[in-house]
């Protein structure tokens, strides 16, 4: 087993590598940017409000920062989600493949980064506010509950936890556009919003919340449209919860998939239409916004959106 999980990281690493340089242009459709601007949201305020704690100081760790997108932005178009020449701030980033931290670099050269695995994460207790981790490096842990216990350790007490593990709708490989999570056959771990909140509790986390980026947006905006919807929106939530839960089953049942691909193709109609469109703060955003706050409000579990961002503190 411990030999299958080495070999497991060095073929996360090879292919982050082999992957590196093209890593942001891949992730620059509408959508994505639409994305990164909702993290960006969520992360500001936590970063925010830890820094009105500390007398504006803050401690950072960034867990397989890939490419820097925290302190680099992705491709010039999007900005830094932190100025790391700021001051106040210490932000160090690891990440298991050299080729990413070497992308990371030439977007800025005097970050402190260094290759190293999250589960020997090489800082001494207690050192770091807020643990980050964007866009699925923790789903491709197959030993969560050590990473999880890694996190708590460097965390300070009342420290915060940022991260965005790969989604059941992921893992079932529905209309999701390109994802890194679907080139390879690595083995990974795909979440629901269930299995992330009872990972972290167990690891001393509490207030856990997740929020999900990019549902079916189509079809939930059709369905919410819908005259059952005013008469009992949640009949409405279990028929699109069901419909979702189907599409990650479906496999043999030719009817039903021809309904389901029939649906998709609408919604993939829109989600093109939607990208030839302003990519950044514009529709892409603030659909992606309004879809979230829809799913919400449906009860939708977050992973069965594209990305789910999970938020939680560490008990003291
Ligand atoms: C999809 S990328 C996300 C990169 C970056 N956080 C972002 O938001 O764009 C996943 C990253 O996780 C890294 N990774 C995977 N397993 C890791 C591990 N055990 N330790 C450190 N980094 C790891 C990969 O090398 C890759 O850079």
């Amino acid at each position: 087993m411990i030999t299958s999980v080495h070999e497991n990281l060095n073929r996360v690493a090879q292919l982050y590598d082999d992957e590196a340089k093209a890593y942001d242009g891949d992730y620059s459709d509408a959508l994505t940017l639409g994305g990164d601007n909702l993290f960006r949201g969520h992360f500001q305020r936590i970063v925010n409000k830890l820094r009105q704690r500390n007398d504006g100081l803050l401690s950072i760790i960034d867990i397989g920062c890939g490419t820097g997108i925290i302190p680099g932005g992705v491709n010039y178009q999007v900005q830094p989600f932190l100025d790391t020449d700021d001051p106040s701030i210490c932000y160090r980033g690891f990440d298991i493949s050299r080729g990413m931290l070497s992308e990371a670099r030439k977007k800025k050269s005097r970050l402190d980064l260094l290759q190293a695995d999250m589960h020997s994460i090489p800082f001494p207790d207690n050192t770091f506010d807020l643990g980050v981790s964007g866009y699925g490096p923790f789903s491709y842990s197959l030993e969560p509950e050590i990473v999880v216990k890694e996190f708590a350790r460097v965390i300070r007490p009342e420290g915060k936890l940022f991260i965005m593990p790969y989604t059941a709708r992921l893992g079932s490989g529905i209309a999701t556009g390109f994802s890194t999570a679907h080139m390879d056959g690595i083995p990974k771990m795909y979440y629901t919003e269930k299995l992330i909140k009872n990972i972290l509790e167990t690891g001393n986390f509490q207030n856990i919340e997740a929020v999900g980026i990019n549902f079916f947006g189509h079809f939930i905006q059709q369905a919410v449209n819908t005259f059952a919807f005013k008469v009992n929106p949640k009949y409405v939530a279990r028929q699109i919860r069901s419909f979702i839960d189907l599409t990650g089953q479906l496999t043999t049942n030719s009817l039903l998939q021809g309904k389901i691909d029939s649906l998709l193709s609408e919604w993939r109609r829109q989600r093109l239409m939607l990208t030839s469109q302003s990519p950044y703060d514009g529709p892409g955003f603030t659909y992606l916004q309004r879809e979230s706050q829809l799913a919400k409000l449906l009860c939708i579990d977050p992973g069965l959106a594209r990305h789910m961002i999970i938020t939680a503190d560490l008990r003291k």
